[in-house]
């Protein structure tokens, strides 16, 4: 009992907002569809970094993307809207796009 409820204040205690992105990465399955630098059955990340390297308005595109999901970028397989907040998709894909 005591050591149950030990384990809950842990879990508890690290609250959404302090992930890191990669931590966000992976407890919202991003990495089941992609790899950092190999496409599994999306682009790898660092190859979507490359694509919009220079591109001003790429992180607030590719963020909207991650939250409604879309097809036709990289092939003719579909990404599945993902349930992050607002702040969440920029932040991801902000540090999608430093991957180098
Ligand atoms: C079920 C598999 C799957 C999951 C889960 C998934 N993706 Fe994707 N992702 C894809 C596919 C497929 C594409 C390519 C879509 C296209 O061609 O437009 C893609 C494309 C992308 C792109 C590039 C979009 C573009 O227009 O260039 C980014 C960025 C991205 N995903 C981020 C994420 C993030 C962040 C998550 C987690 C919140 C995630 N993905 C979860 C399959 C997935």
């Amino acid at each position: 009992m005591i050591r149950s409820l030990a384990g809950l204040a842990l879990l508890a205690a690290a609250p959404a907002w302090a992930a890191t992105p990669q931590q966000l990465a992976n407890s919202k399955s991003c990495m089941a569809c992609h790899g950092m630098t190999q496409k599994i059955v999306g682009p790898g990340f660092k190859q979507v970094a490359e694509r919009y390297r220079g591109d001003p308005a790429a992180a607030a595109k590719l963020a909207a993307k991650i939250r409604s999901g879309g097809s036709g970028a990289w092939g003719s397989l579909s990404m599945p809207p993902a349930a992050v907040s607002d702040a969440e998709a920029k932040q991801l894909a902000t540090w999608i796009l430093q991957q180098k």
